[in-house]
């Protein structure tokens, strides 16, 4: 980090402290209060994180307030619309474009670890068929370290490499699996001859007895969907990733950890929940009594694919994901689809109403992925375990980014604590 660039003065009880602050190369300032308690014996209260910078990073910036998200200063829509998801892992990861060289090389690295140990076969068969694949991708990801030794030392670069490239290549076949296995079908063995989206959909829909040929469009369709989840700076699942690997945890249980936390409904299990959604209100005109139930203050209900932590003026993310939703809805001819319709007729009501304007809720990423999934007749079980594996080289670039910053240390929040001060034990016959 550079020298700082001017102080803040935090001043209570007569006393005034000096605090560092640093200017970005973008965004706003931040004042470093790494020694607020030593020298001044006070913490700071940030619950949700919103005001706090847990880290310094080079790998994605985002402008919550103009709707802008770079990848190493690439703007998504051009990344999305011109590159494809391995020529960005590789951005990621390293911090530049590859040459033609560097991205032949990279993708055969890739391509030659896509099967997984034979015997992890047997422990998906250990799960019930009616296990969320999310369940059996957490188990199954974390399981990796008990396979893959080699690839567990943290502290040795050439591990950490084999054990990125392990991840990012493994993760369709997993996710894959995880899906066959829930259905009942054969595994299906991943094909290096097919790029890595088109690979993903044939061990996901392919079945023994027919050929199965990819839909180019359908292809890069799912290759914009890997795009546009790869990362997303500091998030809660990739926060996770980097909390547990400040303990020097391996990096398979620091990924399973990540879709753990990505799971959630107000996370990853956004584009399920979202789906789901539209699933209960089932038809167009029931769709203001919905609306309505989201604005009530007493109703818990909310609109899932509606609102971001980030973005308050639209999400770059959306813009493009519904380009695609558009193109791949033509291409399948769904769009009498009842649940595409529902899904149509809320972001027209959502976008015009007052509430949601006010409180600058549009649809984000997931309310279009979903629908694009769904049309792509992916089950909306299925939803969040795709969003995992495109995250799954974002939360590696931002792990070893920690692993390799000199300033890390183990992550230790401190706490507002609002409980009982020491009181004495009393016997239970004298409560
Ligand atoms: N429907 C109805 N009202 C909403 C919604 C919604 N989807 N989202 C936020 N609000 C209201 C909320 O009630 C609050 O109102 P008030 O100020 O009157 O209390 C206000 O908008 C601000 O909400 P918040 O919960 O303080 O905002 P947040 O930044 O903490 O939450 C969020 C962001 C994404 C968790 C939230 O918008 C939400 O729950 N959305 C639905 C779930 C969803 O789609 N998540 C996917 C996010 S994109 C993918 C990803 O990155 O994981």
């Amino acid at each position: 980090m550079t020298d700082p660039a001017k102080t803040a003065t935090l001043s209570f009880d007569g006393k005034s402290f000096e605090l560092p602050m640093y200017s970005p190369t973008a965004g706003p300032d931040v004042v470093d209060i790494r020694k607020l308690y030593a020298d001044a014996g006070v913490f700071t209260y940030d619950p949700g994180f919103t005001s706090t910078a847990s880290c310094d990073s080079t790998i994605t910036y985002i402008d919550g307030g103009e709707g802008v998200l770079l990848h190493r200063g690439y703007p998504i829509d051009q990344l999305a619309s011109k590159s494809h998801y391995l020529e960005v892992c590789y951005l990621l990861l390293y911090g530049e474009l590859p040459t033609a060289a560097q991205l032949e090389d990279f993708e055969t690295r890739v391509t030659r670890h896509t099967m997984i140990h034979e015997q992890m076969h047997n422990f998906f068969r250990g799960f019930r068929r009616d296990a969320h694949p999310m369940a059996t991708m957490v188990g199954v990801v974390g399981a990796m370290s008990a396979f893959y030794h080699d690839s567990t030392d943290i502290n040795d670069p050439w591990q950490r490499e084999v054990a990125s490239i392990r991840l990012i290549a493994k993760m369709p076949t997993i996710a894959a699996m995880a899906y066959k296995y829930s259905i009942g079908q054969p595994f299906n063995y991943p094909r290096n001859d097919l790029d890595y989206a088109a690979n993903f959909l044939h061990m996901c829909f392919a079945v023994p007895a027919e050929k199965y040929e990819v839909n180019p469009i359908l292809s890069r369709a799912m290759d914009r969907i890997f795009i546009l989840h790869a990362d997303h700076e500091q998030n809660a699942s990739t926060s996770t990733v980097r909390l547990a690997s400040s303990s020097g945890a391996n990096p398979f249980a620091c990924i399973a950890a990540g879709i753990a936390c990505l799971w959630g409904p107000a996370h990853g299990g956004a584009n399920q929940a979202c789906l789901e959604m539209l699933k209960e209100i089932g038809s167009v005109d029931r769709i203001p009594e919905y609306i309505e139930r989201a604005k009530d203050k007493n109703d818990p209900f909310r609109l899932m694919g509606f609102g971001h932590r980030v973005y308050k003026n639209f999400d770059p993310r959306a813009k493009v994901m519904k380009q695609s939703a558009d193109e791949v809805l033509d291409l399948l001819g769904v769009d009498n689809n009842p649940l595409l319709q529902v899904a149509k007729e809320l972001e027209r009501i959502a976008l015009q109403d007052e509430y949601f304007a006010d409180k600058k809720l549009f649809p984000n990423v997931d309310f279009y992925s979903g629908i694009i999934l769904e049309a792509m007749g992916f089950p909306t079980s299925m939803f969040t375990p795709i969003f995992a594996l495109s995250r799954t080289v974002g939360w590696i670039s931002q792990w070893k980014e920690m692993i390799g910053d000199p300033q890390m240390k183990i992550g230790r929040p401190r706490q507002l604590y609002l409980g009982e001060t020491q009181r004495d034990y009393v016997n239970v016959e004298d409560r």
